[in-house]
């Protein structure tokens, strides 16, 4: 498995910006505004029947207290408005409900449909330095962690701070400014102390979750790597690899368990000190009469009930901070600019004759080695042209160039006389059609795969582009025909198989631009003379770039180049070529006498 690269393992870093992270997120909210404020009201008003019920308490208890305790008219008004107050306090908990979780449902989808657009904006550089297992668990989390805030948010901090406020304004009203006194000292060293506690022990969950994708990574990779595994018999190795990452996951996760039960003992002693203090205060006002039992009932209810989503509070805070920390990677994702974009004003790309032209091209993947150097060649409209040269020359890099997968550190590539670089990526893929040489298949039908290239294709259109690729007869011999599902990747079918599937897509795309990229490595000699003859057919209504791996495919180029560790070493014909007895020569003769020495 691949290493995860820098910036991917939450710093102390990650503390700060993850409050940041929430504030990038608002903007899935914003559309919602409407609806967020509706809940808001259904909030305030089930808070303002919250506080309201003490209250209620108060008058009974006062009512039975003074001299008219025979009278029942009143007691019975307060214990109806008692029982009202409660139930509006659910009632509006429940509409808030209702009215918010349409919003973190949309908020969340529509984050899961950006993070996969802009990952399929990143380029290809990115895809191979990633680890698509522990990419999706990434996003799988982020996007859970957005709905997760949302709800503690709206439904635990905003709830918390609204009855907070109400409590110490009743408070300092109507009672000397002591008991405000010891209900803010007593929550704010809660809060205090929790916030502390919890971003201390924030590093055991950075590691769990680190741990977590790596195992979850490990655990993927080998499965894609199944065959592999099976050549080396490791599948040992690939059980001790993970058995090793989840150990580690657990001790982390036990040193998490442990500093939460240390949490949770601290803020109840908390709790229960601010409370003691609390009826200490009024249990002697109402000895000293300034105060009545029904302000000591009041008082106690009011504490009680502040502190049951306070002492809840510790668990939000907690799980806020976990939601934060997982964003962190979509929110990093977010923001990751795609290496490859659109020039300012970028034009569609127009093609009139699919001319081709690498102009002094210089090309890295990174930054120690040179792939390709001051490389310069022209592809006129309706050209064959075939690149060859030794393993690891560059050829593929130069297909993946010409469809912009990267960037040029030097040169320009132009079609049809326009930079690549100054028109749009869209319309410049369009207009190019490959066959890659490793042709990968989405785990779906055949029919699925081969429609790829041209959705809504007709039935002619598909039959003719399987015959020139010479599949019919594969297809009539599959019991499910064209809905044969080809398995994850298409490992279901041979290699061979697949190529043509691919030739056969490049078929139905249409494009003025072909590019073969080895397309008939995968095949023995006579599906080879086949399928040329089909490449044959479909270049010759376009401009081909062939790069081939058996010579003898390109005989009939109208210009081989030759290229030899990123630069082009020979050009010109097949005859110009061979008698002027240089690299090209020796390749030919090499594969000349091998295709000899199978044939006899
Ligand atoms: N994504 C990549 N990152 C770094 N190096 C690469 C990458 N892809 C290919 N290379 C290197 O670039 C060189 C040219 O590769 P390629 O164009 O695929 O050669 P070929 O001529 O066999 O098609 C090779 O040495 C290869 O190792
Ligand atoms: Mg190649």
């Amino acid at each position: 498995m691949r290493q995860r690269g820098d910036g991917e393992i939450p710093s102390n870093g990650a503390e700060g910006r993850a409050w940041a992270n929430f504030g990038q997120l608002t903007d899935y909210l914003w559309p919602y505004r409407g609806r967020i404020a509706f809940a808001i009201v259904c909030l305030i008003v089930s808070k303002v029947a919250t506080v309201l019920v003490p209250f209620s308490l108060k008058g009974i208890v006062d009512h039975f207290g003074s001299a008219a305790r025979s009278e029942l008219l009143v007691p019975l008004a307060l214990v109806a408005a008692y029982g009202g107050l409660r139930m509006a306090t659910s009632l509006f908990n429940e509409l808030r409900d209702i009215l918010f979780s349409r919003v973190r449902f949309k908020a969340m989808h529509k984050l899961s449909v950006d993070v996969l657009d802009h990952l399929h904006r990143q380029n290809l550089r990115f895809h191979l330095e990633r680890n698509t297992g522990a990419i999706t668990r990434d996003l799988e989390r982020g996007t859970a962690s957005l709905s997760e805030l949302l709800n503690y948010a709206v439904f635990s901090i905003a709830p918390i701070v609204l009855e907070l406020a109400m409590v110490i304004g009743i408070l300092l009203f109507n009672y000397p400014p002591q008991y405000a006194l010891v209900t803010l000292i007593a929550v704010g060293l809660y809060i205090a102390f929790t916030v502390r506690f919890m971003n201390w022990r924030a590093q055991y969950r950075v590691q769990m979750n680190k741990l977590d994708s790596e195992a979850n990574g490990r655990a993927v990779d080998s499965l894609i790597n199944y065959e592999t595994v099976k050549y080396f018999n490791n599948e040992r190795r690939e059980s001790d690899a993970y058995n090793g990452l989840l150990t580690q996951w657990a001790d982390a996760a036990q040193k998490s368990v442990f500093s939460m039960s240390i949490l949770n003992l601290c803020q109840a002693m908390l709790v229960a000190l601010g409370v003691t203090v609390m009826m200490g205060l009024a249990a002697t006002d109402v000895a000293a009469e300034n105060l009545t039992l029904g302000d000591l009932v009041m008082l106690n209810a009011l504490l009680l009930q502040l502190f049951i989503p306070l002492n809840f509070l510790g668990v939000v805070y907690r799980a806020m901070r976990y939601s934060l920390i997982n964003m962190d990677r979509i929110v990093e994702l977010l923001q990751r600019k795609p290496e490859v974009v659109d020039a300012e004003g970028a034009v569609e790309l127009e093609v009139s004759s699919g001319k081709i032209e690498f102009k002094n091209v210089d090309f890295y993947y990174g930054e120690e080695r040179a792939i390709l150097q001051g490389l310069s060649f022209k592809v006129e409209p309706g050209q064959k042209v075939a690149i060859v040269g030794p393993s690891g020359a560059g050829k593929s890099t130069l297909a993946r160039l010409l469809l912009r997968f990267y960037d040029v550190q030097g040169g320009s590539i132009c079609v049809d006389g326009q930079d690549i670089s100054r028109v749009n990526q869209h319309s410049l893929r369009r207009a190019v059609a490959v066959v890659p040489q490793d042709a990968v298949l989405f785990n779906e039908t055949l029919r699925y795969n081969l429609d790829y290239a041209r959705p809504g294709a007709s039935e002619a259109e598909l039959l003719s582009a399987l015959e020139a690729a010479e599949l019919g007869a594969f297809i009539e011999s599959l019991p499910e025909g064209l809905e044969t599902i080809v398995g994850e990747r298409g490992l279901k079918l041979s290699g061979g198989e697949k190529q043509r599937v691919a030739i056969a897509r490049a078929v139905l795309k249409q494009a003025p631009i072909v590019v073969f990229d080895e397309a008939t490595s995968s095949l023995d000699s006579r599906a080879e003379r086949q399928i040329t003859s089909a490449m044959q057919r479909l270049s010759r209504k376009a401009t081909a770039l062939v790069i081939a791996h058996r010579l003898s495919t390109i005989e009939d180029a109208d210009v081989i180049l030759v290229l030899e560790k990123g630069r082009l070493v020979e050009q010109g014909t097949h005859a110009k070529l061979l008698s002027a007895r240089g690299l090209y020569h020796q390749l030919w003769s090499l594969q000349h006498q091998q295709s000899q020495n199978s044939e006899t």
